[in-house]
């Protein structure tokens, strides 16, 4: 297991790790060209493998996001079984999902950016999964100031896929100032509700006129302390945003800005989802980087990916991935001033 870094022309600067092609650090300027780690995470690849119970800055896979009764079915196969990890339900992948495994990491480069490319063969029954999925996921760090992330696979057997990135930031810097006191806006009209354990019930609700409208930007702790049910049932925020774009077409989903450094962050994605996670289950227990303890909300997560529970939810973007057929899907991170 290794570390990687990556260094663009304006000393921007990614680190990231084969295990669970997890993202170590993002070093990026502040308006008077200041840098910061902003990302959530620890020194070493050790500790990453020993306890990174909040999935700092890792690959999520085989299914981001949850599985409601760990089971669902494909094709007309059933599956079930899946290793419940959170109250009855399946999360990001199971026991050892693609955030603790090793990818075979490759160094690669091209006109404005420096990369590494992961690739991950995850066999038939991994996980309870179907198929032997062949994954690849590269990191790219431009010179225009983006961390671009695509995400490609197939299987030789009709299965799900549904990967993200499972990073925490910090725009005033990982040991920095609350990030409650950040801007927040996100391009949605739409949520997928769910249940107290984060299950979607089904419906899509409007955010119009609650505490889940992010359409124009807000300060997250103007709203994540929010009495209104649907916020505080899940702790803060924690939920799944429909992005207001067309199916497939790489668009805006979040934007992120903290007034106090001026570091601003936009997130554009193919995907149709993004699951603002307003750090909630963050709660002291952890001490990452530089022996900073990372209290509860003291980051926050925009992980683009298909809804939660799709499987199970016929009228959801489909997350079936059929023999022949090649997943695609891709992200880009890109980090400004204002
Ligand atoms: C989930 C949270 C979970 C967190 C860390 C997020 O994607 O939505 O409920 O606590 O990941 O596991």
């Amino acid at each position: 297991m290794e570390f990687y870094t990556l260094e663009n022309k304006n000393g921007l600067k990614l680190k990231l790790t084969n295990f669970g092609g997890i993202v170590s650090e993002i070093h990026v300027p502040d308006r008077d060209g200041k840098f910061a780690d902003i990302a959530l995470g620890f020194d070493s690849i050790e500790e990453y493998q020993d306890h990174n119970d909040a999935y700092f800055g890792a690959i999520i896979g085989r299914f981001g996001n949850r599985i409601g009764g760990c089971g669902f079915s494909v094709d007309g196969a059933e599956v079930s079984g899946l290793f419940d990890n959170d109250e009855g339900n399946h999360l990001h992948g199971g026991k050892v999902g693609f955030d603790k495994v090793a990818w075979t990491a490759e160094r690669i480069s091209g006109e404005g950016y420096t990369g590494v490319k992961l690739s991950y063969r995850s066999v038939d029954g991994e996980e309870g999964y179907p198929g032997n999925l062949d994954a690849t996921v590269v990191y790219k760090l431009t010179d225009a100031n983006e961390w671009v992330i695509e995400y490609e696979a197939v299987s030789d057997k009709a299965t799900v896929y549904n990967p993200t990135n499972h990073s925490y930031f910090n725009l005033a810097g990982h040991d920095g100032a609350s990030p409650l006191s950040h801007e927040v806006q996100l391009n949605a009209k739409l949520f997928t509700a769910c249940d107290a354990g984060g299950i979607p019930t089904g419906e899509v609700l409007s955010v119009a006129g609650t505490d889940m409208d992010f359409r124009a930007a807000k300060t997250i702790g103007s709203a994540v302390d929010s009495a209104d049910p649907v916020v505080s049932s899940r702790g803060g925020f924690d939920h799944n945003f429909v992005i207001d774009k067309k199916p497939g077409e790489l668009g805006l989903a979040a934007v992120a800005y903290d007034a106090a450094s001026g570091r601003e962050l936009k997130v554009y994605t193919t995907e149709p989802g993004v699951q603002f996670y307003s750090g909630n289950f963050l709660d002291g227990s952890l001490t990452g980087k530089g022996g900073h303890v990372y209290e509860k909300r003291s980051g926050f997560c925009l992980e683009t990916q298909h809804f939660p529970d799709s499987p199970n939810h016929g009228h959801f973007p489909m997350t079936t991935l059929r023999p022949g057929e090649v997943f695609c899907s891709k992200t880009v991170h890109v980090f400004g001033v204002r």
